[in-house]
């Protein structure tokens, strides 16, 4: 018998080691992929942010009363892809509604997709329901997505957990989950040149007698010099600044040519004023502090933010608001004791809280910069943030908001609920509970609204009437006839995709009935440093800031920034100062684009433009590029020989012939391509 010597002995022993690692080892440890091991930041969701063994408000997982140690805990309407590139077997889950959110009526449905095809569906799910058992064969399937929809009756409160989520490989110990939405910030818009260029509404609508403020705007080096050829009598504007006062007495319209001058060179533009009954003949563009600051909101925050619209260089844009929303008034029953005082004083005046000492003050430095300033209440007995709102108090209210210099009311719904169910004004409690309930006849939806409109019209100033109501009862039907100059078609925005989404799809019904001085009002922009009172950079991956921006400019709403603007990254602030998006914005046509045509979740949104132009969006609201040869012009109302610009880059990129020729086009996913088909000569 031959005698191993040391080093065989080490030799075998080591490769047997090595077998078993090998085949036994891995077997035993690389079968098993939890879904909790993946990156679940890459998914999107409708609220909040994607957590690992925690449900999305960070409490441990649980399902109609049993917890579960490991899953994702999600939001409606959420979606996870993940890269298997045919090396899963199966996945298993247990699905449902997480118990956190007891007292509530979510409903939502779980959906595997394999390669775009559905796989397996957990049907509508509702709180209390046991878990669902999901269990599906993923043999050669590249990608999986895991989606949970709303179940058809929007995403409150939507909180779904996958748990004992886990895959089967054929041998791999990891997958990447990834999102085909691309996260690099890009910039699109080139810089402005030295040379003056005229910018903001080519039209402006003031009634006869009304102080006058139109700041004319214009990018180019400094120093600017500012003219206006044929000027109305009553009128003058500040060469330095660009600002026109004065006062108009009598109705009619002006044409008017404004010109801009600086070393490098001049430019010129025609504008039209219009002394009628009309205000507000362009979308209004501004800030607005809620998204932002919340309840956190103090007049401060309110004249930095006027300061940063202009050091950023936005007012050179055509923005011009900077309006305060809730939070100004006293609070019924806060900690914060800078927001505890008097409601009204002994005449029934309103009484600002203590951050807001002196409101003409504020308002008279705000135009001291060439912006406009805004305010906020509702025709309820409280806001929707429980501070003092109007109700009883409408005129005097109107006569306060004029005396201290305002030029905007954002007049919020919320509490109005509780005046028609006819209950005790200061019960709070009950108050919050009705809050969103609406007006079962059309008479009683309107009347609030028609009270401050009727007391606003009354004031010796143009104000910008604001309703919000949050679409119910088709508000754009009638919102201009109560006195508004825009109403809002849905509930409040978040900065996700899911909402931006949603808003987006839902704004074709009421598209009819924009007009000069009459705006559908989608919510404001979640770009920047958005959060409520919790500031984080908004959730909107890039493409879908270039699309959230093109959309809002195609509908002609108005464009009220809701970031922190002294916090702007360049990303936003190139955003927000592409003369030629918001040109389509301010256009004086006011038609709100619509969709014309649908290619799989490519939405067409074409707008017709003053000039006989049309902007039209290509909107991928899908997860592939969408890829293509266009020539379906006929349906977008496009015949004959074109000019195409790329807005976003201001550049003209072909010649076409509608008859002859094609289109490419790429449309990233949750991206957009915004181009203007300009006649040919
Ligand atoms: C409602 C509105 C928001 C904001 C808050 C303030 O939710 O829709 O835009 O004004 O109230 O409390």
């Amino acid at each position: 018998m031959k005698v191993i010597n040391n080093f065989s002995f080490t030799v075998i022993v080591g490769f047997v080691t090595l077998f078993i690692f090998c085949v036994g080892g891995d077997r035993l440890s690389a079968q098993t992929v939890w879904l909790d091991q993946l990156d679940l930041g890459a998914a999107t969701q409708g609220f909040g942010t994607p957590r690992s063994n925690k449900s999305v408000d960070g409490k441990p997982l649980s399902i109609a009363g049993k917890i579960f140690e490991r899953g994702f805990g999600s939001h409606s309407e959420s979606s996870l892809t993940i890269l298997l590139e045919g090396k899963a077997l199966s996945f298993m889950a247990q699905v449902g509604i997480d118990d956190e959110v007891k007292g509530q009526k979510p409903a939502a449905e779980f959906v595997v997709y394999g390669d775009k095809k559905k796989l397996w569906s957990s049907g509508v799910m509702h709180l209390g329901d046991t878990a669902r058992t999901c269990s599906v064969q993923l043999a050669g399937v590249q990608k999986v997505e895991l989606v949970v929809t709303d179940g058809g009756n929007g995403n409150y409160y939507d909180h779904v957990d996958w748990v004992d989520a886990k895959f089967e490989t054929t041998g791999v110990t990891k997958f990447k989950s990834y999102s085909p939405v691309a996260t690099e910030p890009y910039i699109l818009t080139p810089a402005p040149k030295a040379e003056p260029k005229i910018t903001g509404a080519k039209v402006f609508g003031v009634r006869p007698g009304s102080p006058f403020q139109f700041l004319v705007t214009a990018t180019g080096d400094r120093p600017m010099n500012f003219s206006v050829n044929s000027l109305p009598k009553g009128l003058k504007i500040n060469p330095q600044t660009g600002l026109i006062t004065g006062k108009l007495s009598k109705s009619g319209a002006y044409i008017v040519t404004l010109q801009a001058n600086n070393a490098k060179g001049k430019a010129v533009r025609k504008f039209r004023i219009e002394c009628g009954d009309k205000i507000a003949l362009t979308p209004p563009m501004g800030w607005n502090s809620w998204n932002c600051f919340a309840s956190e909101v103090s007049a401060d925050k309110v004249k930095r933010a006027a300061d940063a619209m202009v050091k950023s260089g936005l007012i050179n844009h055509g923005w011009t608001y900077i309006n305060i929303d809730d939070f100004w008034e006293n609070h019924r029953g806060s900690k914060d004791q800078s927001l505890r005082g008097k409601f009204r004083d002994e005449s029934g005046n309103i009484v600002p809280n203590s951050r807001f000492v002196d409101m003409k003050g504020l308002a008279d430095y705000v135009h001291g910069l060439g912006l406009k300033v805004g305010l906020y209440s509702s025709p309820g007995p409280w806001t929707c943030g429980g501070c003092a709102g109007s109700y009883g108090y409408e005129e005097q209210d109107a006569d306060s908001y004029a005396k201290w210099g305002f030029d905007y009311l954002k007049y919020d719904w919320c509490s109005y609920g509780h005046v028609i169910n006819g209950l005790p004004d200061n019960d709070p409690a009950k108050v919050s509970s009705l809050s969103y309930k609406g007006g079962s006849e059309l008479s009683t939806a309107m009347k609030p609204f028609k009270v401050m409109g009727d007391y606003l019209r009354q004031q010796p100033r143009d104000i910008v009437f604001s309703v919000c109501q949050y679409g119910m009862s088709d508000v754009w039907k009638w919102g201009g006839s109560v006195g508004g100059n825009l109403w809002r078609t849905t509930n409040d925005i978040t900065d996700t995709w899911v909402s931006v989404k949603n808003i987006a799809l839902d704004q074709d019904k009421s598209a009819p009935y924009a007009k000069p001085g009459n705006y559908n009002d989608p919510d404001m922009l979640v770009v920047g440093i958005v959060g409520w009172g919790n500031p984080h950079k908004s959730r909107l991956k890039p493409d879908e800031q270039y699309l959230h921006i093109s959309l809002w400019s195609l509908f002609s709403a108005p464009l009220l920034i809701g970031c922190d603007m002294e916090k702007f990254d360049d990303f936003t602030l190139n955003l927000l100062t592409n003369d030629e998006v918001i040109e389509i914005n301010q256009d004086p046509l006011v038609k709100q684009a619509v969709c014309l045509q649908t290619m799989g979740e490519l939405r067409i949104y074409v707008k017709e433009l003053e000039d006989g132009s049309r902007a039209v969006g290509f909107c991928n609201f899908g997860l592939d590029i969408a890829d293509i040869s266009y020539k379906d012009f006929p349906k977008l109302g496009i015949n004959g020989k074109f000019i195409v610009r790329d807005v976003w880059r201001q550049k003209d990129i072909s010649n076409i012939d509608t008859g002859r020729d094609e289109l490419k086009l790429k449309v990233p996913a949750h991206g957009v391509v915004l181009y203007k088909f300009i006649a040919a000569k």
